[in-house]
């Protein structure tokens, strides 16, 4: 199985990982099983899969709980990833970037997680009430303190998804982010949206990553579920679930892209028995070796369909075909 470099840091992990927000946040929340969670972790590293994608927001708590009971047992099968920076209210979501708060937040996350180490601590979102580079500061401090190994930013910009024209660069306002925190303490990883029918990052952010060395985590790789091609076109999502507002996740827009799901039905016809979701993820291997995806499921089957991704191959003929398939639209266009 393949393994790729997360930075600089000698972090070295599968290339597929496995992201955990499905088991307890944003998805069909009346599936959200901890003992069905637990089997598809245990699956997912059965399977070869180190890299497990997490938040203290996940739940909220309840994800990193969850893993600490695999952690547990199985630590040195895993490099471990979670996030500092959101916290949930009531009926909202806000940054908390203060030194001390993240300081109190790692302590917490690694009392949850049953370890005594994070491998990658992700700034999960900047406070716009607080210089970046202070929160950067005390999250180095972490690594100083050997409760950290290395640090990554998550870039999750909702403009990037503006059509061409209404903003030059899709993710400008995080490239400053990033050159400003590089001056305080490097910068291992970088985990932005990037699919299939979300490829902005591309553009900018991807070339950055390569250009340094640094890690490019793929979030929400299967286009939340789309681009596998068993989502029911008009299904209808729990009012809970963030697909319910969604703009690309109404009945025409899922029925206008169903053409991006049949090209990757397509090209799987071509591997065997693969499927749309792992032709979706072997063409994000492709696009470069700082590239790792973190498909996110609570399922056994999907843990297990998505870790054998990291053998498919695509030929030059597939990649083109993908890269010839329409654009994916939202109701913005
Ligand atoms: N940094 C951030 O702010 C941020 C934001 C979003 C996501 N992320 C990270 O990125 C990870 C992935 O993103 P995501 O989970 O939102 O979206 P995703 O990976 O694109 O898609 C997840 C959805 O696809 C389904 N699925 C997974 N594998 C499948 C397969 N082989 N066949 C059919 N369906 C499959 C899952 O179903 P089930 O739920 O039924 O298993 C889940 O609903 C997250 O788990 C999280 O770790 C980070």
């Amino acid at each position: 199985m393949e393994r790729r470099t997360i930075g600089a840091t000698a972090l070295r992990a599968q290339a597929v990982g496995l992201g955990c927000m499905p088991m307890s946040w944003a998805y069909t929340t009346s599936q959200q099983v901890g003992e069905e969670s637990l089997r598809a972790l245990h699956t997912a590293l059965d399977h070869g899969t180190t890299l497990l994608d997490t938040a203290d927001m996940y739940g909220p708590f309840t994800n990193e709980l969850l893993l600490g009971r695999v952690l547990k047992e199985r630590r040195a099968d895993v490099v471990l990833s979670t996030k500092v920076g959101l916290l949930t209210g009531e009926q909202h979501i806000v940054a908390n970037g203060r030194p001390g708060y993240v300081r109190r937040a790692c302590d917490a996350s690694l009392r949850r997680l049953q370890t005594d180490v994070i491998d990658l601590y992700q700034l999960h979102r900047a406070d716009p009430e607080v210089p970046v580079e202070e929160t950067w500061g005390a999250m180095a401090e972490l690594v100083t303190a050997g409760k950290v190994r290395a640090l990554g930013v998550c870039a999750m910009d909702p403009w990037a998804r503006r059509p061409p024209g209404r903003q030059t660069r899709p993710h400008a306002a995080v490239l400053e982010q990033l050159r400003r925190v590089q001056q305080v303490f490097p910068v291992s990883a970088v985990q932005a949206e990037l699919s299939v029918w979300a490829p902005e990052a591309l553009e900018d952010l991807a070339p950055w990553c390569a250009a340094r060395g640094i890690g490019l985590l793929a979030a929400m790789p299967l286009g939340q579920g789309f681009l596998t091609g068993t989502l029911t076109t008009g299904g209808g999502f729990e009012p809970d679930d963030v697909r319910a507002r969604h703009p690309r996740f109404t009945a025409e827009m899922m029925a206008a892209n169903q053409p991006v799901v049949a090209g990757l039905r397509r090209v799987a016809a071509r591997h065997g028995d693969a499927t749309p979701a792992q032709v979706a993820l072997a063409w994000l291997l492709a696009q470069g070796p700082q590239v790792i995806p973190v498909p996110g499921t609570k399922k056994a089957r999907w843990a297990r369909e998505n870790a054998r991704a990291a053998a498919l191959r695509l030929t030059d003929a597939d990649l083109a075909e993908i890269a010839g398939l329409p654009r994916a639209r939202g109701s913005w266009d």
